[in-house]
């Protein structure tokens, strides 16, 4: 074997044995992570974790993000969430979860910039204030989890919701600008009239765009014949 061939498979060897550690450290994140979604509400529960996990890899491949950092941080990224809901709101789960997330990350074989990037990708993955999405990887788990909310899961999850918080199937005589968060009339229409309809234009990148646009208008078909069919004409 020649210096050069040798030099290389060292390197490669090396490279095999980081990313056993990785995956070791990777496995007992998730089961970390889980274990914080005992007793959550199905719309909210780790089952979603799981999906945005999953359009993770597939957005994250189109994008060719760095997949330890964007997967690390799917699998964390909603990891502040029961302190969310126990606060009513006053405390922003995604930058909960980011403060939770660095004792996490900073054990990690990983590169400095890469745990950096992961606690941004948690820290950004709702958008609010100034925290917007700025590296590839935050971008792509961004739109994993919005595009959960959407497309035929995200009908799925609204009704879901709607039923947690005891609310009717429909409430047409009520107009959605009367219409509260958390009362009777906390439909899954409402949600997609006021949240679910908007959050194709908020989508960052070009294969979370594409997919966002299908999902979409396959809300727009369920719900017109949603209405159709409450008001009998089908
Ligand atoms: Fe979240
Ligand atoms: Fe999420």
């Amino acid at each position: 074997m020649s210096k050069t061939d040798s030099t290389k498979s060292i390197k490669s060897e090396v490279n095999d044995s980081c990313q056993t550690t990785l995956s070791f450290f990777v496995g007992n994140i998730k089961l970390h992570a889980k274990k914080l979604f005992e007793g959550a509400n199905g719309s909210h529960d780790w089952d979603h974790t799981m999906r945005v996990y999953k359009l993770s890899k597939h957005i994250g491949a189109a994008e060719e993000a760095d997949m330890d950092v964007l997967l690390i941080a799917a699998y964390l990224h909603d990891i502040g969430r029961c302190f969310q809901d126990e606060s009513f709101g006053s405390v922003c789960h995604a930058e909960k979860g980011a403060q939770m997330a660095w004792p996490i990350v900073k054990g990690l074989p990983l590169s400095e910039s890469q745990k950096e990037n992961i606690i941004h990708c948690i820290r950004s993955h709702r958008f609010r204030g100034n925290h917007a999405p700025n590296t590839v990887e935050a971008k792509a788990l961004f739109d994993a989890d919005k595009l959960d909310s959407i497309g035929a899961v995200g009908v799925a999850r609204a009704f879901l919701f709607a039923g947690e918080v005891g609310a009717r199937l429909h409430s047409p005589e009520v107009s959605i600008e009367d219409s509260r968060p958390y009362s009777k009339d906390d439909t899954g229409y409402r949600e997609f009239m006021v949240k679910l309809s908007r959050i194709k234009d908020k989508i960052q990148t070009k294969e979370g765009r594409k997919m966002a646009e299908e999902r979409h208008n396959f809300m727009e078909r369920f719900f017109k014949r949603f209405l159709e069919e409450y008001e009998g004409e089908r």
